[in-house]
């Protein structure tokens, strides 16, 4: 697109004031750029991120919806990549966010930075990432590099958000909307790095044309057969677990220590925030399928089945 071009740097205040604008439901300004919606000030960093981050053929990308459950995915793989350099008793998740360990190529890395310099970050460089597949850098895309998406239901995803917005006031002065609007924005499709079923869909085509580029997971999935995914993530990635690790309980064990109530214990998960707004706390705040049920009548949920029978029609995906 156009904005690929451009120099994040001089351009893009230019280029944000030709863009569409909605309000988010948290109140804060979204635009939208390649048919999806980013908040204001993610655009330069994702401008940045396209124009200047080179993917390695050894990189693995972990890209999400935010709140699908990419806290959990990142320890996986970390623990997964890094098994034999850290046993878990000296893991560095002990000690720092997994948002540290593993950084967000727009929400860290680009977003302080115009151009960091990752060259001398040792291989396997493992990032993540809320873009959608149509706006990764495309040097992502071009690569050998190892994409890992993780989906959620979308009912799930919608409360998870919704909660998470409640508790993190991004702007001070943003006033949050009540359920039934932020979730008829949902159905609009109108949300951070939304229409949920296009940042979806993007991916999941993306598997079907290359599926040892792209692995597509499901939260429900992974939190039905932890061990079955750590080991099919592992294999993906070109770190399959050998049999000897197999039957020292291995897998058990990363599978325990990643899990929700180990992670979410862990002092360093309960205190202080990421980037100076958000509590790192709100990354870990049930992990629970079926929570919708909560907070959503039968009625939003049949809109919600029906819209995505309707867009996810012939794809051959279903939640
Ligand atoms: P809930 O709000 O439903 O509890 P993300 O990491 O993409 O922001 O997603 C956050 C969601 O993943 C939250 O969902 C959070 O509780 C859940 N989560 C975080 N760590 C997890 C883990 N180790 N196992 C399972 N779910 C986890």
């Amino acid at each position: 697109s156009f904005a690929k071009v451009a120099d994040p740097k001089d351009e893009s205040n230019e280029l944000i004031q030709t863009l569409e604008r909605r309000i988010n439901w948290d109140g804060t300004s979204l635009i939208k750029y390649d048919g999806f919606w980013f908040p204001v000030r993610l655009f330069k960093p994702i401008l940045s991120a396209q124009k200047y981050f080179k993917a390695k053929d050894t990189d693995i990308i972990l890209s999400t919806l935010p709140k699908s459950g990419t806290t959990w995915l990142i320890p996986l793989t970390f623990c997964i990549v890094n098994r034999h350099i850290y046993p878990i008793a000296q893991s560095p998740l002990l000690t720092s966010s997994p948002h540290t360990i593993v950084p967000f190529l727009e929400l860290n890395l680009y977003w302080e930075q115009t151009n960091p310099d990752l060259e001398n970050i040792p291989s396997p460089r493992i990032f993540s990432t809320h873009m959608p597949y149509n706006v990764l850098p495309d040097s992502i895309r071009e690569s050998e590099c190892k994409i890992i998406y993780m989906c959620r239901n979308p009912l799930d995803h919608f409360i998870s958000y919704r909660q998470f917005l409640l508790k993190n006031k991004i702007e001070k002065d943003a006033k949050p909307l009540d359920i039934d609007e932020a979730f008829d924005m949902f159905c609009q499709g109108i949300q951070l790095y939304g229409p949920y079923w296009e940042h979806v869909l993007g991916y999941w085509n993306a598997h079907l044309r290359n599926p040892e580029k792209v692995f597509f997971l499901k939260y429900e999935d992974l939190k039905k057969e932890t061990t079955l995914y750590i080991k099919k993530i592992a294999e993906f990635i070109g770190f399959p677990f050998s049999l000897e690790e197999e039957e020292q309980g291995l897998i058990e064990e990363i599978s325990k220590f990643c899990s929700f109530e180990n992670l979410s214990n862990l002092e360093v998960n309960k205190t202080g925030k990421l980037m100076g707004m958000v509590e790192k706390r709100s990354f870990f705040r049930k992990g629970e399928v079926g929570d919708w049920k909560n907070y959503l009548t039968p009625e939003m949920a049949e809109r919600v089945k029906e819209l995505m029978e309707n867009k996810l029609e012939g794809s051959g995906l279903m939640f």
